[in-house]
């Protein structure tokens, strides 16, 4: 089977009512990444990032999955499809794709302060002061803040190093390691770039875009993958 890699950001969650980060109106425009998403902002003021990331939790448990994200769960049947996704909500597999790969971590999961081998899944929106793992420590958002290691960057390299196709959705390739993925697809191999403020990048070679908003035009996109198998 062929293999197919995405690489989703945000923008493929904004049809479903899911914030952008560095679009008019979005998170970094109304927080500071340094109030809420490092180790020092944690380390300063954990009730304040608890409540950021309940916040984003309590949203997410009102939204859907939006086209796009049903369509790439077409792919599944009929290809070696695997989802690199930045973003950390669950869209991707309540949309019924079946390979996520979650670089930033995932809303819905808190981990141990003191062994972050110990996971959990969030029940309902809230994580507060107080919930603690099994250790008995705090638990923290499962969010790679910045300035932490990306666990899951080496397993996506070598999958986009494999990839015979790789669709590009909705991210602003703003923030690396995730940004450098596209350079470990093979030349030859097609890219198509999904959003509607891409700006051309003439040093991709094989690279396709298509200016759209990814709940119209991914679709379309996965119809023409299917034709072609
Ligand atoms: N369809 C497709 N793309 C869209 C849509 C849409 N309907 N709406 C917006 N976009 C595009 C924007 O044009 C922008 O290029 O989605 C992109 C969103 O970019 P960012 O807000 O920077 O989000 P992302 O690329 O996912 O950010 C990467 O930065 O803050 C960190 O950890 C955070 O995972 C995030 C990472």
């Amino acid at each position: 089977m062929r293999k197919i890699v995405v690489l989703t950001g945000a923008g493929i969650s904004a049809e479903s009512g899911i914030s952008t980060f560095r679009d008019s109106g979005g998170l970094w425009e109304t927080h500071r990444i340094e109030d809420v998403a490092t180790p020092q902002a944690w380390d300063k003021d954990p009730a304040l990032v608890l409540e950021f990331y309940n916040q984003r939790r309590k949203k997410l448990l009102e939204v859907e999955p939006n086209p796009a994200h049903y369509a790439l769960a077409r792919l599944d049947d009929h290809f070696d499809l695997t989802v690199i996704t930045q973003n950390v909500d669950d869209l991707h597999e309540r949309g019924g794709s079946k390979k996520v790969l979650h670089l930033h971590g995932e809303l819905k999961k808190s981990r141990s302060t003191a062994d972050p081998d110990l996971v959990y899944e969030i029940q309902g929106w809230e994580l507060n002061l107080g919930d603690t793992c099994e250790k008995g420590s705090q638990l923290r958002p499962h969010i790679v803040w910045f300035g932490e290691a990306v666990p899951n960057i080496m397993p996506a390299a070598n999958l986009c190093s494999q990839a015979d196709i790789l669709l590009v959705i909705g991210t602003s390739l703003a923030v690396y390691p995730a940004a450098g993925l596209i350079d470990y697809v093979p030349h030859s191999s097609p890219k198509y770039l999904i959003d509607p403020n891409a700006r051309p990048m003439p040093w991709i070679p094989n690279l396709t875009v298509i200016p759209e908003k990814a709940g119209s035009s991914v679709p379309g996109i996965v119809d023409m993958l299917l034709k072609e198998t």
